[in-house]
């Protein structure tokens, strides 16, 4: 089994082994956590902030004393499907053998919910159906409250944060930061992939999580780490992979990380035993081959205009000046004011992003490989 399994992962996190670098962000990260204070874990998407909670958790695996709780809210549309979600994630993380998860599930018990199985994993799901939102309240502080007092370091990683603002209920900010704050044995890592909105929770002056936590930025990985790991990994099954062939996947990926462990799954994929820049560059046509159904799919979404700007900015691939004259010329983009709404919905469909946290920021395509198709085209 553990032979046909491709090293290169674009799923999920397995092992340190098969994880790319992060050293500093996992010490800052443990760093937080040893000295109970929140972290929020900014970056932009698919670079790499999921994995990296699950790497640190992994790290703590063998303590005992630390019990490490994650969850994607993302599904959840409401303060009930929040509640629900949580029960669900603490029930399955005690196994129901040992004394604590004993304590876990009676005390989950006396909540009185419904308790299904996924059809898929098999796994429980608890939910809870209380008549007023006043109830669900009180159960998320029971539940956190319960955890706390059981002489255990918890730590709590709610994953897409940013999806508590979709709910109807308003005061869900408030509601958290309340109960958080009591806490003496828990710590939070707040992730989340839109950054407006995350930025809107975290860094806006009248909000309730307004500097309550220690910010962590995720950049991408550097050139000269991600090609030691490349080569690393093809090496150690046995695979030859020449430094042009790696130079040319960082250089086309732009060091992205999904976009990177997707190309090096693909070529791994292909079995060769010696790869080349030859079949790289194979690899990559290949690739944006593949992946053209989607782009197609990206092009209905969009206006005709907002396409050609996209198109634009693929082919500039780092856009530092959006209002300049030459770029809007260069590509008959209209008008300034144009190009700034056409830019504002981009964000908006998170087609491109905007980094800002160097000194020189710019205006990136998400999609590596559809920035590449685009600078193909005509
Ligand atoms: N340091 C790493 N080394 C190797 N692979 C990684 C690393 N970090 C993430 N990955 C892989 O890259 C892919 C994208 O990472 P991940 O899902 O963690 O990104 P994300 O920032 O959480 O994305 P999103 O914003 O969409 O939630 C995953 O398949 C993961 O397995
Ligand atoms: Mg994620």
């Amino acid at each position: 089994m553990e032979k046909e399994f491709n090293p290169f992962l674009v799923t999920h996190y397995k092992d340190a082994f098969h994880f790319c670098d992060r050293e500093n962000e996992t010490v800052q990260l443990k760093k937080n956590i040893q000295n109970n204070i929140n972290t929020t874990l900014f970056a932009i998407r698919r670079v790499g902030k999921t994995g990296l909670i699950h790497h640190v958790f992994n790290s703590f695996s063998k303590n005992s004393k630390v019990v490490c709780i994650y969850v994607d809210i993302l599904s959840s549309k409401n303060l009930k499907e929040f509640t629900n979600l949580l029960a669900t994630v603490i029930y399955n993380r005690f196994p129901e053998n040992k004394n604590l998860g004993k304590k876990v599930i009676e005390t989950i018990k006396l909540l009185r919910p419904l308790i299904s199985f996924d059809e898929l994993s098999g796994s429980p799901e608890i939910t809870f159906d209380l008549t007023e939102t006043k109830r669900y309240e009180k159960t998320i502080q029971q539940l956190f409250t319960f955890l706390d007092q059981q002489n255990i370091k918890i730590v709590f990683a709610i994953d897409e944060f940013q999806q508590i603002l979709e709910y109807p209920e308003k005061n869900v900010e408030a509601l958290l930061r309340t109960h958080i704050q009591t806490l003496k044995n828990t710590n939070f890592i707040f992730c989340g992939s839109n950054q407006k909105m995350m930025n809107e929770i975290f860094n806006s002056a009248k909000r309730p999580f307004f500097a309550s936590c220690s910010n962590l930025h995720l950049d991408f990985i550097t050139e000269d780490k991600y090609a030691a790991f490349i080569e690393k990994i093809f090496t150690n099954f046995k695979r030859k992979i020449t430094k042009e062939s790696i130079q040319y996947i960082l250089n086309f990926t732009c060091c992205h990380t999904f976009y990177t462990q997707f190309f090096c799954n693909y070529l791994y994929s292909n079995n060769k035993k010696s790869i080349h820049l030859t079949d790289v560059k194979q690899a990559a046509i290949e690739i944006l081959k593949l992946n053209e159904n989607t782009f197609f799919q990206y092009r209905n979404l969009l206006t005709t205009s907002q396409w050609q700007l996209l198109s634009a900015i693929s082919k500039e691939e780092k856009l530092f000046k959006a209002h300049s004259k030459n770029f809007i010329q260069k590509y008959n983009l209209g008008t300034s004011s144009m190009v700034t709404r056409g830019i504002e919905a981009l964000l908006e469909k998170e087609m491109i992003f905007y980094n800002s946290t160097i000194e020189a920021p710019y205006y990136q395509t998400y999609d590596k490989f559809l920035m590449r198709w685009m600078q193909n085209k005509q």
